[in-house]
């Protein structure tokens, strides 16, 4: 999403009456031994076409028809490859990019309202205990980004949130909001006396961002690099700022792998540690966070050696089987699974496929 259209951002307040949300809660029951994902993204026509490249062999009409659909085409894949539930989000960078905090506030509980409405309803059957949500907030202001996720926790029966990383401000769009500072304490509370996990994704198109650092290698832009490089200087600041120290009890999930965080430990380790003489406030070290705070999906990393190799860092206990639909393929991600088979053990296998997620998000 690069513009949001004008014309429907000011036709977002209008639509509130027409939206019927139903007060629900997640339908899970299990359909049997499938896999359940955490970061698949989903978007409605108001926030305009995806900008990111689809998957090699699909156009990026495709593309966004499978942003848009639950039912069909998705639920389809799913029972092909076993995935028995699914966590819907809104795409990047959703309410990340909306700079404006008044319209931001606005969308999130629209797009928040409208994804509760498609997956609670009634003509969706059963086929609706095949979806949970994770709630999009506006994070301009901490305490109404709180008061938003308690309204889709208890209201709406959502599982948690997800935010695109930092949330785009100002009027030039170009400044920058970090949730590892003291005023999100407030909404860092919420969250943990609801005990929900906050999913951190990546986004890309800032324009300082865009200019300083990819304007001579612009295809370092998005997934290939920018996502990881970014996003994992997000979670280093919410581990240095000593957000977990702040919020012992708090649940972060960070996708693609950790976003090559438990990949460098203990070069991480050791070096951040010299800043501790410079006023560092983190009381512990980043790998103790992968032992109480911070859990990883593999969505969009099928690697099994990487894996192995991070179950080594960090422990299978924190590393979670996610895809990344659509913009990866149902069908890559369930070839990882078969790639496990005798890597990993049955137990180990259903651990990381389900029993971790169906712990860390309380659907039983
Ligand atoms: C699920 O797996 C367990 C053990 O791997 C097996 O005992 C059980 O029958 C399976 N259930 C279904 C519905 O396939
Ligand atoms: C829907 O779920 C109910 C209760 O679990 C079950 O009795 C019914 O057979 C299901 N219907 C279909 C079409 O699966
Ligand atoms: C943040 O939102 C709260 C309501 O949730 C409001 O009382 C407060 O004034 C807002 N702060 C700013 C700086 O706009
Ligand atoms: C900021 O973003 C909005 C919405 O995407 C866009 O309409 C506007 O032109 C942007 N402003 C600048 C200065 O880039
Ligand atoms: C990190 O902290 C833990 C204790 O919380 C300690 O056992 C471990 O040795 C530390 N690792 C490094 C590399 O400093």
């Amino acid at each position: 999403m690069s513009t949001l259209p004008v014309v429907f951002l000011a036709l977002v307040s209008l639509l509130f009456i027409e939206q019927h949300v139903e007060a629900r809660t997640t339908h899970w029951h299990s359909t049997g031994n499938g896999s359940i994902a955490l970061e698949e993204a989903w978007t409605i026509p108001e926030l305009g076409t995806s900008v990111a490249a689809p998957p090699l062999g699909q156009t990026s009409a495709e593309l966004d028809a499978n942003l848009l659909d639950i039912f069909n085409q998705r639920l389809a894949h799913m029972d092909a490859t076993g995935v028995d539930f699914m966590v819907l989000s809104c795409t990047s960078p959703c309410i990340q990019g909306i700079s404006d905090p008044t319209t931001a506030e606005s969308m999130a509980v629209y797009v928040n309202n409208e994804l509760a409405a498609q997956i609670s309803s009634p003509s969706a059957g059963n086929s609706s205990s095949r979806f949970g949500a994770f709630a999009a907030l506006s994070m301009h202001n901490a305490s109404a980004a709180a008061t938003e996720l308690r309204r889709t926790v208890q209201e709406l029966g959502f599982l948690g949130a997800l935010v695109n990383d930092y949330q785009q401000s100002g009027k030039d769009n170009d400044t920058l909001l970090f949730y590892d500072q003291p005023e999100y304490d407030i909404f860092w509370n919420t969250v943990t006396e609801l005990d929900v996990p906050v999913y951190f994704h990546p986004r890309t198109n800032v324009a300082p961002i865009s200019t300083l650092l990819y304007t001579q290698a612009p295809w370092l832009r998005g997934a290939g690099q920018e996502f990881a490089v970014t996003l994992s200087n997000h979670i280093l600041g919410l581990c240095t700022n000593g957000v977990f120290d702040r919020h012992p009890s708090l649940t972060v999930i960070v996708g693609h792998m950790g976003e090559r965080i438990p990949s460098d430990l203990d070069r991480i380790d050791e070096e951040i540690a010299r800043q501790k003489v410079l006023g560092m406030p983190m009381l512990r070290n980043v790998s103790s966070y992968f032992e109480t705070n911070i859990w990883t999906t593999s969505s969009g990393s099928f690697s099994p050696a990487l894996l192995q190799f991070h179950k080594q860092q960090i422990g299978l206990s924190r590393i979670l089987y996610s895809i990344d639909y659509p913009f990866e393929t149902m069908e890559n991600g369930k070839g990882l699974l078969d790639e496990l088979e005798g890597v990993l053990t049955q137990e180990e296998l259903r651990q990381f496929a389900r029993e971790t997620a169906i712990t860390l998000l309380k659907l039983q």
